[in-house]
């Protein structure tokens, strides 16, 4: 026997709590469907579709539902003999209006016929419009992640290329999708009001929601009778508790499943759950802690020992001279005030740390408080080489101690 074999007692096919898998149906989401199909409502009456923004955190089924709804109305359009074009783009990769627009030039070129860079931003432009009105019709052009892209050019030359005599045959409409709440302030006015004519907005789910969209994955995922009630509900609790994240919770149940494989169980048990979750947990915390400076991890520690003293939530300005202090130690140079809170501000946008914003009360004025928002154990053995260097210091030591 070799030192692999295909193990089969729990996964029938394991692909589906991908978050790429397309479900066939979407779970919930009845209103914002309904406001998503009335918002799409022009397209299957042979109209100029509206121009339409999506945002909503990760993982409420921003890029799902628009799949699903895309592809129900292209085939719904058939019917009523409306021809629809759909373009897909996902702008994680590109931050230009330049890049996006050779990125939609090429998805309608054949693959022998590709632009590549090298060309202006008008020839690029010019481009764009022939191969649109070449495909004439209806076409839907969706810029998922759209927040990646700096400048926003497009987002105001393809809804007015009509007014702007560039497209008259072709009626293009853009779906722009972001996780980004503070995307749409960014954007200038004149394209706000293009951009934005039909807005929607998908909140986070509830364990009940994430419930009901597990199940419908677990049972193509899983062999009937190796996953209960009690452990899809547990991983819907810990998913509502953390972000009301579908994607999280489907990565939950992944690792809970696979947990299962390695013990060599017959099903999941709720144990395994909270296995899960501590060992997604650290990978996260091991990833992210991995990925800072060494200053930044130098932060990290100062904050951490304050945390066990009890002394968080606490001001930048407080952390400052425990910084300092671990850095001595390091033989590093500390970095001034400003430097080392840009590395809290950075802890906090990781998830390590929490940031909250207190006001001053009758003088006016703002400030931060930081304190640890993920286990102090983790942290400490994520961070192991850069204690193996300071030392451990006074009351961390005693800390260190009592965990042993
Ligand atoms: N209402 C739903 N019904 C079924 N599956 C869903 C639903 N919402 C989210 N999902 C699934 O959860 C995962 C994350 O959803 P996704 O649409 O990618 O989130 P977003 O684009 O908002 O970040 C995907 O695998 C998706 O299929
Ligand atoms: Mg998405």
């Amino acid at each position: 026997m070799g030192l692999f074999e295909p193990d089969t007692e729990i996964y029938r096919d394991r692909d589906v709590l991908r978050e790429d898998y397309q479900p066939e149906k979407i779970v919930g989401r009845d209103t914002e469907l309904r406001q998503y199909i009335s918002a799409l409502q022009p397209v299957i009456n042979g109209d100029q579709p509206s121009n339409i923004f999506l945002y909503g955190k990760a993982g409420v089924g921003k890029t799902a539902c628009t799949g699903y709804l895309l592809s129900e109305l292209q085939s719904d359009a058939e019917q009523y003999n409306v021809n629809i074009t759909l373009i897909r783009t996902n702008c994680e990769d590109l931050s230009t209006s330049y890049q996006v627009a050779i990125q939609l030039i090429n998805e309608l070129r054949l693959p022998s016929n590709q632009v590549t860079t090298g060309y202006s931003k008008r020839q690029v432009y010019k481009m764009l419009w022939e191969e649109l009105e070449s495909v004439g019709d209806t076409i839907i052009i969706v810029l998922d992640e759209v927040d990646h892209i700096d400048d926003d050019s497009i987002l105001y030359q393809i809804p007015h290329a009509r007014a702007n005599g560039n497209l008259s045959e072709a009626k293009v409409g853009i779906i722009g999708i972001s996780n980004d709440f503070k995307f749409r302030e960014s954007l200038s006015s004149k394209v706000q009001s293009s951009l934005c004519e039909k807005e929607l907005q998908f909140p986070a789910y509830e364990a009940d929601e994430l419930r009901d969209i597990l199940r419908q994955r677990a049972d193509v995922a899983f062999y009937d009778g190796v996953i209960s009630e009690a452990v899809i509900a547990k991983c819907a609790a810990y998913g509502a508790k953390d972000a009301g994240d579908a994607r999280q919770s489907l990565d939950l149940l992944m690792e809970t499943g696979d947990i299962a494989v390695e013990k060599r169980t017959s099903e999941l048990a709720e144990s395994h759950v909270d296995e899960a979750r501590e060992s997604l947990e650290k990978s996260r915390v091991v990833e992210g802690v991995a990925g800072l400076t060494h200053q930044g991890q130098i932060v990290l520690y100062a904050l951490l020992m304050l945390n066990e003293e009890g002394k968080t939530p606490t001001r930048a300005r407080d952390v400052q001279p425990r910084y300092e202090m671990v850095c001595n130690r390091a033989a590093v140079d500390p970095l001034v005030p400003r430097r080392m809170r840009d590395h809290l501000g950075e802890l906090a946008m990781l998830g390590i740390a929490n940031r909250i914003e207190r006001n001053k009360g009758e003088s006016g004025g703002r400030y931060y408080e930081y304190s640890l928002d993920t286990s102090p154990k983790l942290l400490l053995q994520a961070l192991q080489e850069t204690v193996d260097v300071v030392g451990e210091i006074e009351t961390t030591a005693q800390w260190f101690d009592g965990q042993t």
